[in-house]
């Protein structure tokens, strides 16, 4: 199987981009993809933009990663309530391609946060969004504390691997 694991962030050192590519390696024999979103950075969304130059390539080789994909792992970074502006642009840019970004594929959403609240905002509105963008949601789940929880790697809490090895398992 195919997955392809994202952080929906642009911090190079992305906890997100951690919790994705741990939580999509559990999956049984998987073959991951993990993408890294500052190989998308494209100009800021408009519609003048689009109007004049047209869609970046790059938002076609992001639709054609999830089109090459079985399934996919992304964890969602929470920026003042809401998704961080680089993924925002991107899938914005993304949806001017193909309306359905997810394209049918199950998809599991995470997010994580150093907080207690674990991103669960952007989480429940990326939840709550995916059936109009076609992402088959075979999971979710928010991570708190995320330094108290992942450590050099590892997952350290037991109640959290089992929860990220019960989403793995659905697919
Ligand atoms: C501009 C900004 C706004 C933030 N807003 C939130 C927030 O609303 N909720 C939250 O849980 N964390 C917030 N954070 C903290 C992020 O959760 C933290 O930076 C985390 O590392 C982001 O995930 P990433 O490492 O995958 O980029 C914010 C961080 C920044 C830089």
């Amino acid at each position: 199987m195919k997955i392809l694991a994202f952080g929906a962030s642009s911090s190079r050192q992305s906890i997100n981009k951690a919790l994705a590519s741990y939580t999509a390696n559990l999956v049984e024999g998987a073959e991951v993809t993990l993408l890294d979103l500052n190989d998308f950075e494209m100009p800021l969304f408009s519609e003048d933009f689009e109007k004049e130059f047209g869609v970046p390539a790059k938002a076609q080789i992001f639709v054609d990663a999830i089109a090459q994909a079985d399934a996919i792992v992304a964890s969602f970074a929470e920026h003042n309530g809401t998704y961080s502006a680089a993924y925002k642009n991107i899938f914005d840019w993304a949806s001017r391609i193909e309306k359905a970004v997810f394209q049918n594929k199950p998809i599991a959403v995470l997010s994580t946060s150093p907080g207690p609240g674990g991103a669960s905002s952007v989480l429940a509105q990326t939840v709550n969004s995916m059936p109009f963008f076609k992402g088959n949601v075979v999971g979710s789940l928010s991570v708190p504390n995320f330094y108290d929880v992942m450590k050099d790697g590892e997952i350290v809490d037991e109640s959290v691997k089992q929860a990220l090895s019960g989403i793995a398992a659905k697919f």
